[in-house]
């Protein structure tokens, strides 16, 4: 089993979306003055202290039904002797605070920070990285381990999830939009690999008329509802 998460996981625990109409980060920020290479380059100063807050943001809130029904998935497949893999694109480490293992991060973390100058890169669990722009002990500017628009997916994390794609026989795509490439083309690998596909969204996405099942709703509802309904056992 394979499970794609995007930002509509994280909704219910406080972590603004990209593309939701109001609330969504890129509704009110231009993601080419925030999240490119050439934006970082032109000015550090706002680049670093923007995901500095949401760094913060992502340290105060706590993981959702939604994490915690796929941290328990998890180990009730595993001690079943069933192979799952959970790929994100969430930056936020919440999956791993509600206990899931392994997984992958299709977009880097925004808990990770990486000097540009002597290539240390490691968790940051401070308060704050003023002042900004943030800096390594070794003098360096320091830039959030987050992929931007333009740069190129974690390889490591590709190769994990195109392993898990070609495996799999059921596929879950929970709360992306799914139009940002290549993630947004995994559903379409999974059906390649003969995978039946279930998507879990708030709206329909470019890939709902595609999936075998689509549930419209809050995956935070939703996905223990379905687990229950399929899993059995205590309520999740
Ligand atoms: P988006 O903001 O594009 O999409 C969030 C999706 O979650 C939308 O389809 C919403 O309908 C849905 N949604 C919102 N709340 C929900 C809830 N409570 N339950 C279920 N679904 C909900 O976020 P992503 O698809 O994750 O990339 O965006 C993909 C990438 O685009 C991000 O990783 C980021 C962004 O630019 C980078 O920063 C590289």
């Amino acid at each position: 089993m394979v499970v794609l998460t995007g930002a509509g996981v994280s909704a219910e625990s406080g972590i603004p979306t990209f593309r939701d109409a109001l609330s969504g980060l890129w509704a009110r920020f231009d993601p080419e003055d925030l999240a490119t290479p050439e934006a970082f380059e032109r000015d550090p100063r706002l680049v670093t202290e923007w995901y500095d807050q949401r760094r913060q943001n992502c340290m105060r809130v706590k993981p959702n039904r939604a994490h915690v029904a796929l941290a328990r998935l998890q180990r009730e497949m595993n001690a079943a002797g069933r192979a799952f893999r959970l790929l994100t694109q969430n930056v936020d480490r919440l999956h791993q605070a509600a206990g899931s293992c392994d997984v992958v991060e299709l977009h880097g973390s925004i808990m990770e920070w990486r000097c540009v100058s002597c290539g240390e890169s490691r968790e940051r669990r401070e308060p704050s990285l003023a002042p900004y722009p943030s800096r390594c002990g070794c003098g360096g500017l320091l830039r959030p381990d987050v992929v931007w628009f333009g740069e190129v997916l974690p390889e490591s994390a590709v190769r994990l999830a195109c392993l898990a794609l070609e495996q799999c026989d059921l596929f879950i795509s929970v709360g992306t939009s799914a139009v940002v490439y290549p993630v947004a083309g995994f559903a379409h690998l999974a059906k390649s690999a003969s995978a039946r596909t279930l998507e879990i969204n708030l709206e329909p996405t470019p890939i709902s008329a595609t999936v075998d099942w689509l549930v419209l709703g809050q995956a935070g509802c939703r996905l223990p509802t379905l687990l229950q309904a399929a899993m059995g056992g205590e309520p999740w």
